[in-house]
Formats: structure tokens, sequence, C-alpha cells
């Protein structure tokens, strides 16, 4: 559920008509609501009530610092994956104690700043890892939290880019040896053996994939805890969304219409079938949600510049591009389209939807049916609200989209679009070059 939709024709996010931001900001511009995103996280809070839950929002997927605020205030703390991400959690206020560090590459420089920051967690992924986090913490003379990373070896039936779970994918530590590389941990003197971890992978429809990891990991996850004490068992992220029907589904009328076994994965479904699963464990749990915090919870507002008639096809190109979305041209991911404006007197238009950046790549959806639009309507990408700026890129030097947050009847620019001053801020043409 999410609130975009559509009062007296025009689009709105919560009681704001989209129209008055590109107005002010021009596109394209990514929208967030900051309802949306409260309620998804309360919704998942909720359903898993009974057990100690920890709430570590997957910043990949969303790393703006009002969003980060945002979920701070909310009580959330941070699964994030890279120095950088560490360094927005401390700018954005948010609490490092209780946010974990996963990642498969974590350089000297991160782990020293981690160990510094005091984080919760390392999520472990290779024993040598085990020995460098070993090493670094001994020499700041402290005692590294750790949680090592289980491959459960279970497909996510999910996109092959985005399922993480299986053993030919490059995460975590095989289940068959993960009794020895804890072994091996309890050894190192300056590691505290604090958790296990695991993630199947991302956008996950269904419940099967989940029941079936947590059940495989539950008795390794027992016998640590006697073994060593430990005190948390992290679930990961993974909770899919609506992306075909994104509009309708903000409506709980559509979620009502569909029968139970076609409904898609709602939290309150995720935490009636894992709850009874953890409940007995006595452990704190943490879940690291990113695209179902957010995702439903932005749409990327863009112009058309142009409609193109081709040969048996017409292009409607629009001012957005996959440097600014990147989703459809790397996993072939579907994002709904819909005008700001609802005119039901429009005929109907088959497209591809293009961006302007100079590759056949360059393409949001093929032969998409839409109500007819031309230069200067304004659309709305639905469902962009993670991975879409933070995988936003600089390509064929264009600046970075702007980013505005909602809350009510309010809005507030939250990232400035990216000005050709600061895409070159870091370049200079050396001294040699130079007649
Ligand atoms: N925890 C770990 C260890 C992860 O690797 C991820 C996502 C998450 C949590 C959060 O997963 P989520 O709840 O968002 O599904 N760029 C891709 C998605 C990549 C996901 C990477 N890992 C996309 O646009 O679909």
């Amino acid at each position: 559920m999410h609130h975009f939709r559509y009062q007296d024709s025009k689009l709105h996010c919560e009681s704001v008509d989209l129209a008055n931001v590109t107005r002010e900001f021009g596109t394209p511009t990514y929208v967030y609501s900051a309802q949306t995103i409260s309620e998804n996280y309360r919704r998942l809070k909720t359903s898993l009530a009974g057990l100690d839950v920890q709430i570590c929002y997957a910043m990949k997927a969303n790393s703006n610092l009002a969003i980060l605020r945002l979920f701070s205030n909310l009580g959330a703390s941070f699964d994030l994956v890279s120095g950088g991400e560490l360094q927005r959690v401390q700018a954005a206020g948010g609490d490092v104690g209780r946010s974990v560090f996963a990642g498969v590459g974590k350089t000297e420089a991160e782990i020293k700043l981690a160990l510094e920051a005091g984080v919760y967690g390392f999520h472990v992924e290779s024993e040598p890892e085990l020995a460098r986090i070993n090493h670094l913490a001994g020499k700041l003379g402290r005692k590294a939290p750790i949680a090592i990373r289980i491959n459960p070896d279970v497909d996510a039936k999910t996109h092959a880019k985005i399922t993480t779970g299986k053993s030919e994918n490059k995460f975590g530590i095989p289940l068959a040896h993960a009794a020895a590389a804890y072994e091996a941990a309890s050894k190192f003197p300056h590691l505290d053996l604090k958790g296990v971890q695991m993630h199947i992978g991302s956008q996950l429809t269904s419940a099967a994939p989940f029941i079936e990891s947590v059940k495989k990991v539950v008795p390794l996850v027992q016998e640590l805890k006697k073994r060593y004490g430990i005190e948390y068992f992290s679930i990961g992220g993974g909770i899919g969304i609506v992306y075909q029907d994104a509009l309708a589904s903000g409506e709980k009328t559509w979620w009502d219409a569909k029968p139970e076994s076609e409904r898609p994965l709602t939290p309150e479904a995720y935490g009636a079938v894992l709850a009874p699963l953890l409940v007995s464990l006595g452990l704190k749990i943490l879940l690291e949600p990113g695209r179902f915090l957010v995702g439903n919870a932005g749409v990327l507002l863009t112009r058309v510049e142009y409609l193109k008639q081709g040969q048996g096809k017409n292009f409607l190109v629009v001012d957005a591009a996959m440097n600014d979305l990147v989703r459809p041209a790397m996993y072939e991911a579907y994002h709904e389209l819909v005008p700001l404006t609802q005119d039901a007197a429009r005929a109907e238009l088959k497209a591809d939807i293009v961006g302007p950046i100079c590759e056949s790549g360059d393409c949001f959806a093929k032969d998409r049916v839409l109500p007819t639009a031309g230069e200067g309507d304004v659309l709305a990408f639905m469902s962009a609200g993670a991975y879409g700026y933070t995988m936003a890129s600089r390509y064929n030097t264009r600046g970075k989209p702007a980013e505005v947050l909602v809350s009510g009847d309010r809005f507030e620019l939250v990232n400035a679009r990216e000005k050709f001053e600061a895409l070159i801020a870091g370049e200079k043409i050396p001294g040699f070059l130079k007649t």
C-alpha cells in the first residue's frame, strides 16, 4: 500500500499535487512519501510482534539523508555495506551502534572505520575476512562483534542478478562449513561471536523460500547459541513489492480483490509464517529489508520531450534515462508509467518508452500501452523508491536527478539536481597537456 493516487484527475503524493513539484523543481525528479515509508515500517514491525525484532534498514535501496533520518526517527537502525554508507548514517544522525556491516569485500580502512564507530555486528562472508577483522581489532585493542553469513543454498526464485542464497553465488559460507567456521572464529582472540546472518535474495514474492531457508538454518542457530551464547539471528531482507499494478496496489480494495493464493507477499503473511519458526530461539531477530520499505514509496517524474513516429513503431522520448533509473536496462525490470493528469478522452498509445542516452539499452519499456502523451506532458514511473537514485550514474554527463520528500501537504527538496560544475569538480587537465 502507498500514498500515490489521483485526486480530481491529478496524481498526488499524499496531499501534494505532483504538478506543483515539477513546477518548482523540474524533471527528472524522484519523489518519496514519508507516510508510506512510516506505515511500511510499522506494518513490518507489527507483523513480528512477540519477537524481539530489530529492523536494520538496507540503506543501499535508498540512502538519501532525509530518508535515513526518517528511519532513525522511527527506531530503525541500518544494514550498511561500505564506509560511505557508514558515514551517511552518521551524517543523518542514525545509530551506528545498532547497525550491521555487510559485504564480501570489506577493506581494511572500512573495517577500521566500523570498529571505531562501534557497529553492532560485522556480517562476515569468508574465512580470510575473519582473520582480517581479528587482526585489525587487535591493533585497536578491541573485540569485534561478528556474525557469519550462511549461504543456505535455497533458490529464491527471483531474477538471477539478485539471487544470493544459492551455492553458486559469491555470498556467505556454505551451511555445511558453518560449524567449522564458527569454531575457527572462536579461536581468534579479538572476535566476539554475536550472531548468525543469512539473506537469500531480493524481490521475493512468496514466503516459501524464506520458510525453507529459516528451517534449514535454525538447527545451526540453536547449536551456536548453546555453544557460544550468540545473541542474534539476522534473516536478511528480500520481501518483494508490486511492480505490475503498482498504482492500483495502493488501494486496499486491490488487495482484497485478490484470492489468498494470488496475493503477493505481505508483511503480515511474512510475519505469520516466520514468527512461529523463530520464537522458540529466544534470540534477537534482525531484519534487513530495503525494497519493501521504500520501493512503492517513491516515483520518478519525467517529462515527455518528443513523440517520435518510427517505422511501424512509436517512441516516446522522455527526459529521464538509464542513468537516472537503471533497473529496466539492467534487470529488464518493469516500472508502471502513469500520467500526472488523467484524461479519459485521450486515445491509447502504444510506444517504446526511451530516454535520450546514446544506446539502445536506454529503454524503459517496449510496446507499452498508455494514454497518448506528447511534448511537455509529465509522467511518473511508479515503484522507483528502491534502487532508483542509489543506482543512478552520471553517464553522458547528465547530473543526477533531484529528490523531494513529501509529508502530508508539505514537500521539500532533499537533494538538489546535480549541476555541471559538481560533475567535473574532481577533474583537471594535467600540466603536460597544456601548451
Ligand atoms: N541484506 C543483504 C545482505 C542484501 O544483500 C540485501 C540486498 C538486502 C538485505 C536488502 O534486500 P531487499 O529487502 O531490498 O530485497 N539492485 C537490485 C537489488 C539488489 C539487492 C542487493 N541486496 C534491484 O534493483 O532489484
